[in-house]
């Protein structure tokens, strides 16, 4: 492992761009390498036993490849814990951020909306996070399962999301949330549209910004920043290339990548 290594970025599916992005723009110089497990998403209906099993196969994917740091770009999955995804491997993980004080410094109203996969919700992660820095702040979970299909299905003019959004800022409206965290990496694909039904009183936090700042200084912490001009940015992905070519063009430039279909089997 050198400051040339790669950082592995992962996720159920294309959700993971969001991170991406970020780290494309903040931190230019490195090498970055994407797997997003387009066979098998959705994660966030799933069990822990079943994500524990896929999330092992992306990091052995990822061993083989000389990560030297992985960024979970994915809330469900940094939900199992990033001891249980680190194990005994020799590189950093570092997981999304849950972006309590954030929150807690812009609200005014201190009633805040967390919108995420049923397994991020179910966890109450952000719910504890959140509480244990103000335990008078109103926390509201929505959980939102059927943002992930339609986005990884590339739905953004149907119907059907319009009345997924509705349904969803409906119940965090009426709470009288006046800021909302997307603690899904898929969310921000909607980003407008939840801006647009949740209206100009509620701000939208994308923990994202935060996860990239934890992971370069992670990095600096480590001696592991890499000093070149300018990094690579690879997208792996286990299905429907394609798919996600359009996905990411909605997200970044992708002039700047190399897109690869990979077997996570090739490495057992
Ligand atoms: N993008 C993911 C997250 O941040 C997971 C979506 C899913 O596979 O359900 O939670």
């Amino acid at each position: 492992m050198n400051k040339q290594s790669p950082i592995g970025v992962i996720d159920s599916g294309v959700g993971g761009l969001t991170v991406l992005k970020c780290m494309m723009e903040h931190m230019p110089q490195e090498n970055l390498l994407y797997l997003g497990d387009t066979a098998r998403t959705p994660y966030g209906s799933r069990s822990r036993e079943e994500i524990q099993s896929f999330v092992d196969e992306m990091i052995a994917w990822l061993v083989a490849q000389g990560v030297k740091q992985v960024v979970v770009a994915c809330n469900t999955v940094t939900m199992l814990g990033l001891e249980n995804i680190k194990k005994n491997h020799d590189f950093d993980i570092v997981g999304m951020s849950k972006g309590e004080n954030t929150l807690l410094s812009l609200t005014k109203n201190k009633k805040i909306g967390v919108i995420a996969t049923e397994f991020t919700i179910k966890s109450e992660a952000h719910k504890k996070a959140i509480l244990a820095v103000d335990p008078t702040a109103e926390v509201v979970g929505v959980p939102c399962p059927k943002f992930v299909p339609l986005i990884e299905g590339e739905q953004f003019d149907s119907q059907e999301l319009k009345d997924a959004v509705n349904e969803y800022t409906s119940i965090l409206k009426k709470a009288g949330v006046d800021i909302m965290i997307m603690s899904c990496t898929h969310f921000p694909f909607v980003r407008d549209l939840l801006g647009q039904y949740l209206g100009a009183g509620v701000a939208l936090v994308n923990p994202a910004d935060e996860t990239c700042e934890n992971a370069r200084k992670n990095l600096q912490s480590k001696n592991l920043v890499n000093d070149g001009a300018q990094g690579s940015v690879t997208i792996c992905c286990t299905a429907d290339l394609e798919r996600v070519k359009r996905l990411a063009a909605r997200e970044i430039d992708i002039e700047k990548c190399t897109f690869k279909v990979v077997n996570l089997e090739d490495v057992k």
